[in-house]
């Protein structure tokens, strides 16, 4: 019998190798290799832990150390045969170092196992993505801080259930939408630093008899500590798990403004002009552009939300310590991780380039009597009404506007003055969109002032 009977890695009481099927639903290395670095990385930091406890010699440990860089700079060029017969990248990468470096390769599976191996990987991997989310989040938010600069004043509609609701400043708007992609970027940095706890030495899942020096390799690979119990750092897929979650939130966000962009890119609204770089054409309506890229970022919740169902799912009900259950868990996270990545470049660029059309938003504004609550207030404030009974004389002339096809603003004195005696001239003063906004100072109120300053907050928290 020889090793290509039976796995190489674990035959030895193996009397034959597996199944094509067997084969086929126990491999990983099909998806797993995109764990290549940090599966290198892992080895290496726990290679020179070995040597520097005096459970392998100096020479093995530089052996290895070389021989796997040697394996890495194989992958990276694309010149490595990747086996499936091998199961995993872990394997897969072992054996390679074994035909490069003989005997010490077998040395480097000494006090540990693949199951503290893959948590280490894929808790680097992940830590990789959240720092590479953060930063397209403060990308976009910048994108997004820049459109709030140049529009800070212009009066757009503000909606309440779709329906005109009060004037806004489009700066406000934008700067909603900041204050979201930042909880995002604060979930983020708050999973990052609570996954931070390296599995490393957890062993198979009750630690080893070696004399390891775990806090040795949780430095080496930029983790804050080693994590405290072996069981759970070989089970723990809670990183995977907050990653996906805090992504899901994210999608979420990314879904809500993706669809503003569709609905003001439209005809009925021109609210914004998207740019070609970021629209699409029809092969047929040649009059079409269409915001293909917002619709496609509007759908990405879809696999990001089913990420997380499906990692969870996986998950619940899994008796301690490691289950091959867990091997499910890589393909959900790396398309999650692929996709939130791409929604959020995509939703940068769009952001950059596009043009809001101040006109369109300022006529927009004022219609739909979008100052009524203004109305009402001026009728609380300059003549002491009720707020309940300003509303009902609101009401009525708003009915009556409605009646005449035209806005309050168009109204004269004498209209107004049919419905509540007391009315005076001043009252045209609260019926225009900008005076609308710029009474609205209470602190974090759409007047310009107050998104000015909401501007200069986020200037100088950004990174
Ligand atoms: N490919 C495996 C995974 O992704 C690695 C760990 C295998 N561990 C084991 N005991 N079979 O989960």
């Amino acid at each position: 019998m020889s090793d290509q009977d039976t796995n190489s890695m674990w035959g030895g009481r193996f009397a034959a190798g597996p199944d094509a099927i067997m084969e086929a639903i126990n491999a990983s290395i099909g998806f797993d290799k995109r764990l290549a670095k940090q599966d290198i990385a892992g080895s290496r930091a726990h290679a020179a832990m070995l040597a520097a406890t005096g459970v392998i010699t100096d020479n093995d440990a530089a052996a290895i150390r070389e021989g796997l860089l040697t394996v890495l700079s194989e992958i990276e060029a694309g010149d490595f045969t990747f086996s499936t017969a091998l199961e995993d990248i872990h394997m897969n990468v072992e054996a390679r170092l074994k035909a490069l470096i003989g005997e010490p390769a077998g040395r480097l599976h000494t006090a540990r196992s693949r199951n503290d191996q893959v948590a280490t990987d894929f808790k680097l991997w992940v830590r990789d993505q959240i720092d590479a989310a953060i930063q397209g989040l403060e990308a976009l938010m910048r994108a997004l801080l820049a459109q709030a600069e140049a529009g800070a004043d212009w009066v757009m509609p503000g909606f309440t259930h779709l329906q005109t609701a009060q004037p806004v400043t489009w700066g406000h708007h934008m700067m909603a939408y900041v204050e979201m992609f930042a909880r995002d970027r604060s979930r983020l940095i708050d999973a990052r630093a609570r996954m931070n706890e390296c599995p490393l030495g957890a062993a198979a899942l009750a630690g080893t008899s070696f004399p390891i020096d775990r806090e040795m390799t949780a430095a080496a690979l930029g983790f804050d500590r080693p994590a405290a119990n072996s069981l759970d750092a070989v089970s723990d897929r809670d990183f995977a798990l907050e990653f996906l979650a805090a992504a899901t939130i994210c999608a979420m966000h990314l879904s809500r403004f993706a669809e503003e962009l569709v609905i003001w890119s439209s005809a009925q609204f021109r609210f914004v002009t998207l740019s070609d770089r970021f629209s699409t054409g029809s092969s047929i309506m040649p009059q079409k552009k269409n915001p293909d890229a917002a619709e496609l970022i509007r759908a990405k919740i879809g696999r990001i939300l089913g990420a997380n169902v499906a990692l969870l799912t996986v998950m619940k009900g899994l008796p301690l310590a490691y289950s091959k259950d867990m091997q499910e868990d890589k393909e959900q996270v790396f398309d999650a991780a692929d996709n939130l990545m791409l929604a959020l470049a995509a939703m940068t660029g769009m952001v950059r380039d596009m043009t809001a059309n101040r006109a369109a938003l300022e006529t927009a504004a004022a219609s739909g009597f979008s100052t009524a609550t203004d109305l009402a207030d001026w009728l609380v404030r300059a003549l002491g009404l009720p707020f309940r009974e300003a509303h009902h004389v609101t009401g009525a002339l708003v009915k009556m506007a409605e009646d005449r096809g035209c806005d309050l603003s168009d109204l004269s004195l004498l209209d107004m003055q049919s419905v509540q005696a007391q009315i005076t001239e001043d009252v045209f003063g609260v019926l225009g969109v900008a005076n609308s906004v710029a009474s609205r100072m209470s602190y974090g109120g759409t007047a310009p002032v107050q998104v000015r300053a909401q501007i200069a907050r986020w200037k100088e928290k950004l990174p």
